[in-house]
């Protein structure tokens, strides 16, 4: 996997971002830029743009592979596109989702698919969901030498549970839960907490009151850091985009203009032309024509 050594990109050599990376940052209050990706080119192109970190999301489920919701996405599906992302970005802290029911079930196989993001998935840590009931989970792996990520508010494996994708930590009993939450996620040992879907002064009151960074997702500007789905933000999943995204690029519309435009110049036989073509020599072509 990466090494901590420099990497040279161009002219610039970045260093390989690490979990203390983080916690310097947050010490020093610069904000921890981190995305998701799924696959080699986004990667590496978010790599060579300097971000912070890279989480291969089990959002993988709804805006690549079409699921409904983030519950059908399997270990082998994670595991695949893990590898992409390994292949194409050498300087982020590369974090690993951990899908619904790979470690839910009991401690040992949450040990176990977690050390298969870091051995099989070329990932440097992982992210799991849940607040207290995920202790002896986390405990355990981050005992086996496996960096977590913790996730509170809006945890989508929970959708059901949370009656649909809505914020969290609303009322004050609900608020006062999620910090005792990411105090004990903070002692279980976790690196960092993504706060997903929660009141922006809930959200930065948490961040104060613990020493390992926030990572916010509709959670306002308090977070030491921020996460987007990399597909909303470049306007490539059209089904829906949530409130708190900031669309820098419509590329779904691009695409599909791209996609029009070539059939069009298909059919209307603009493309190929002249310089998209192979040619034969004359010699060898009147060669051929003299022996067919
Ligand atoms: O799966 C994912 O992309 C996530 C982010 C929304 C934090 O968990």
């Amino acid at each position: 996997m990466s090494t901590i050594a420099p990497i040279i990109t161009g002219a610039l050599a970045r260093k390989k971002v690490t979990t203390f990376t983080f916690r310097q940052k947050k010490e020093r209050g610069e904000p921890i830029t981190v995305l998701t990706a799924y696959d080699y080119p986004t990667a590496m192109a978010m790599d060579k743009a300097g971000i912070d970190s890279i989480l291969v999301g089990d959002s993988l489920g709804m805006v690549v592979l079409g699921y409904e919701n983030t519950l059908p996405v399997t270990m082998e599906e994670m595991l695949h596109h893990s590898r992409a992302v390994a292949r194409g970005a050498k300087t982020a802290l590369l974090i690993g989702d951990m899908p619904f029911m790979s470690y839910q079930v009991s401690v040992e196989e949450a040990v176990r698919n977690a050390g298969r993001f870091l051995q099989g998935g070329g990932m440097d840590a992982v992210k799991l969901e849940g607040g207290r009931e995920r202790v002896d989970a986390i405990r355990a792996i981050t005992g086996a030498g496996i960096p977590v990520m913790g996730h509170l508010g809006l945890t989508p494996q929970s959708i059901h549970q949370l009656g649909g994708f809505r914020a969290q930590g609303k009322t004050a009993i609900a608020a006062k839960r999620l910090i005792e939450d990411a105090l004990i996620l903070e002692e279980a040992g976790c690196f960092s907490i993504v706060l997903e879907s929660v009141p922006a002064r809930l959200a930065e009151l948490i961040s104060k009151k613990i020493s390992i960074p926030t990572i916010g997702i509709g959670a306002g500007a308090g977070c030491d850091g921020q996460v987007l789905v990399t597909h909303d933000l470049l306007g490539l999943f059209d089904r829906f985009t949530p409130k708190f995204v900031k669309k820098y690029a419509n590329l779904h519309s691009e695409m599909q203009k791209a996609f029009a435009d070539y059939i069009e110049d298909v059919e209307t036989k603009h493309f190929p032309a002249q310089e998209h073509t192979v040619e034969m020599a004359d010699d060898e072509w009147n060669e051929l024509l003299r022996i067919t």
